[in-house]
């Protein structure tokens, strides 16, 4: 698959390690190709820089992993994204008062023309992003968005980092809940002191 990624730092620098190591295209999407967090992915295998709106129009699937208050500059900048999937990874940590969206995601498709916008790999910490194996337990993740194409696509390529499942959890109405997720997750690695080396999963009862 052709993925552009924008944002190159902790989280969008993980999944391209992840993602060129399972033979996926990767379009690093950057403000400046000569300087930019993350270069070194660049000795990746497939791996390759560009200006943020070539990247996108060279991928299949363009992953959004900027701070969440650049997100409708971001957006704007990725040009036409008629037939692209974009995949949301971002939190808003803190929202501004004039900003009625209750998600990054939803900014995201008020300012876009494509339909086919999820939320994924918003859940857990970058640190498991590439790892998401703990001792004999793996992590799951989970997605929302009303586009099956969107979810079918962020559920191959969370499998592919190798994530035991990634749960469905219902349609664009569930993106808030996906960042309050991602904030429950903060408050008990944070404000909680639990530390980073935590994550969810959903077990299941076998009758
Ligand atoms: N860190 C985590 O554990 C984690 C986990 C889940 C979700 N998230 C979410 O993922 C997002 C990224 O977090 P992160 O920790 O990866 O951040 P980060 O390491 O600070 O990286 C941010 C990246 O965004 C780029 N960027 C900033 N402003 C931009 C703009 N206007 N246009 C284009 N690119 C821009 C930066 O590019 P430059 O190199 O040019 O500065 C940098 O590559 C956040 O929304 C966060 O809430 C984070």
């Amino acid at each position: 698959m052709k993925i552009a990624i924008i944002g190159t730092g902790n989280v969008g620098g993980a999944l391209a390690k992840g993602w060129s190591k399972k033979g996926h295209e990767i379009l690093l999407g950057v403000r400046d190709p000569n300087q930019f967090k993350g270069k070194e992915l660049l000795q990746l295998p497939s791996v390759t820089a560009h200006p943020i709106a070539e990247a996108t129009k060279l991928a299949d699937v363009v992953v959004l992993s900027t701070p969440a208050k650049e997100v409708i500059q971001v957006t704007k900048s990725l040009g036409d994204t008629t037939g692209k999937v974009i995949i949301d990874t971002m939190n808003s940590i803190q929202r501004s008062p004039e900003q009625t969206e209750r998600s990054t995601t939803e900014i995201i498709l008020n300012h876009t023309n494509t339909k086919d916008v999820v939320k994924c790999f918003n859940t857990t910490g970058a640190n498991h992003l590439t790892n998401p194996v703990f001792g004999d337990q793996v992590l799951d993740l989970f997605v929302a968005g009303d586009s099956t194409r969107g979810k079918t696509i962020a559920k191959h390529l969370a499998l592919d980092l190798g994530f035991a499942e990634c749960y469905d959890v219902g349609g664009n109405d569930r993106f808030s809940l996906m960042e309050e997720f991602a904030l429950f997750w903060i408050n008990l690695a944070m404000f909680q002191k639990q530390g980073r080396d935590i994550g969810f999963k959903l077990l299941k009862r076998n009758h």
